[in-house]
């Protein structure tokens, strides 16, 4: 099939690369001409596991002779008029009363519209509101006279695994209005998954927002248990290990932490929310939930700080600056709260992460020392604090971490990664979450 990828962000690339793989012919395209010609050469302006790779294969690249069937172009005419089907794939950045602002959507597709092939398909793949599809509709009605269909794919790909993600989905939610589109979508789908759901667009639209919120119910309901066992002398990891075992519970997707960050999560709470107070539904728990999530990182630091004794004139080492392992996103990563609070209250701060120390250097005070190992962070530091999970800090050596720390040599291990009763007879006082 011809598919025209509109947006080359985080979901555009991944998608684009994917669908190409498969052996359909993709133009991607995006106004930001820098982004265009960086992808062009195969490079991805940000880390994901594998993308690069796809983006040179699918592109051939370094085949002379040989054109690749995925390309890329910020022209609407060379990207529109042979697709059959046409992704909608720009950002929905939050409005200041928490909605999603659609203008790029609104922007992209009146853009596209005078160029769209009879018949063709329009999906509308970002994260967007029930009802989104009528006005981009009628957007697009106002600029062309061809018939075409509307539907909505939404996406569930995780960053640090979306290539995978994205190729072995659990399922596709696939929202339309007939069976034609509906046909023409399976058949897309079928070398990702047969596990198809049909729906009509504005449950596609909910399945979404209804997914990303309910796991961060999850978070903050496990976050929420961990706060009373530590009230309490029970281990959370055992409650997890208990309740996992029924199977309406599950055992999956339990990782008690600082809270939920990331572009997605945080985002999408407080929009579910927003457009609850829009349709009159003003008790929603969704309020609640981004509210406990917001005064996590404060809470537990203020618990923190009474641990070690104070965090005043502390050397605190940071391990993992991104919002979570593999990625070098650092959107609402939990280091952009811990970091300040930690300097506001005197303490000095060695940083270190694998992908994402450039990222973040620009969004934090300049008082940060950047390393680039473990132990150099660890090393003549009061208090380790491990944020993000990355593979290389799961198999310190703490006996080492130990005799190079100071007292009170605490060890915050924020993601449970860590036997207590390994850490503390290396000569570490440990705190985990719930434990
Ligand atoms: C999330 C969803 O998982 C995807 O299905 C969805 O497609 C995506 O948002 C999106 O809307 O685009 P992502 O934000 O990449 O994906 O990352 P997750 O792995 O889900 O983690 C989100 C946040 O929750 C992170 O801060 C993570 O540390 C936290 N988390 C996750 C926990 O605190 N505990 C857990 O058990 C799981």
């Amino acid at each position: 099939m011809n598919i025209a990828c509109i947006g080359t962000g985080f979901v555009g690339v991944v998608t684009a690369g994917v669908l190409a793989k498969l052996g359909n012919t993709v133009i991607g395209l995006d106004i930001d001409a820098k982004k265009v010609e960086s992808l062009k050469s195969g490079i991805v302006p940000f880390y994901e596991p594998g993308l690069q790779e796809l983006l040179v294969e699918t592109q051939k690249i370094g085949l002379p002779a040989q054109a690749g069937n995925l390309t890329f172009t910020t022209d609407y005419e060379t990207a529109i008029k042979n697709a059959d089907i046409v992704m909608i794939m720009v950002g929905t950045p939050s409005s200041p009363d928490g909605q999603a602002d659609l203008k790029y959507v609104f922007a992209a597709s009146e853009s596209l519209a005078p160029y769209l092939k009879e018949n063709a398909i329009v999906i509308v793949k970002s994260t967007v509101p029930p009802g989104t599809n009528q006005k981009v509709r009628e957007i697009i009605k106002g600029k062309t006279t061809v018939n075409f269909e509307m539907a909505s794919v939404p996406e569930f790909l995780k960053e640090g695994t979306a290539v995978e993600d994205t190729l072995h989905p659990d399922r596709a939610v696939i929202g339309v209005e007939s069976d034609r589109a509906r046909d023409i979508l399976v058949e897309l789908h079928k070398p990702l998954t047969t596990n198809v759901v049909i729906m009509r667009p504005e449950s596609a639209q909910m399945c979404k927002y209804a997914a990303n919120n309910y796991l961060a119910t999850r978070i903050t309901f496990i976050n929420q248990i961990a706060d009373l066992c530590e009230a309490n002398g029970a281990d959370v990891q055992e409650v997890i290990r208990g309740i996992g075992e029924d199977k309406r519970i599950g055992k999956h997707y339990w990782y008690p932490g600082l809270g939920y960050g990331g572009s997605c999560f945080p985002k999408d709470v407080k929009e579910i929310a927003a457009y609850a107070h829009s349709v009159g539904e003003s008790e929603s728990m969704f309020i609640k939930i981004d509210d406990l999530n917001e005064k996590r990182i404060p809470k537990l630091m203020a618990k923190y700080d009474k641990l070690v004794g104070g965090f005043a004139g502390k050397t605190v080492a940071i391990l993992g600056l991104s919002f979570k392992k593999n990625t070098n996103d650092t959107r609402v990563a939990p280091s952009l709260q811990v970091i300040p609070w930690l300097l506001e209250h005197g303490a000095k701060v060695v940083a270190t992460d694998p992908k994402a120390i450039e990222e973040i250097k620009s969004l934090l005070p300049p008082s940060v020392s950047y390393v680039s190992t473990p132990d150099e962070a660890t090393s003549g530091a009061h208090v380790t604090m491990l944020l993000i999970e990355w593979d290389e800090y799961m198999g310190l050596d703490l006996a080492k971490m130990a005799s190079s720390m100071q007292d009170p040599k605490y060890f915050f291990d924020t993601r449970n990664q860590y036997d207590s009763a390994k850490v503390i007879s290396a000569g570490l006082n440990y705190k985990g979450i719930g434990r």
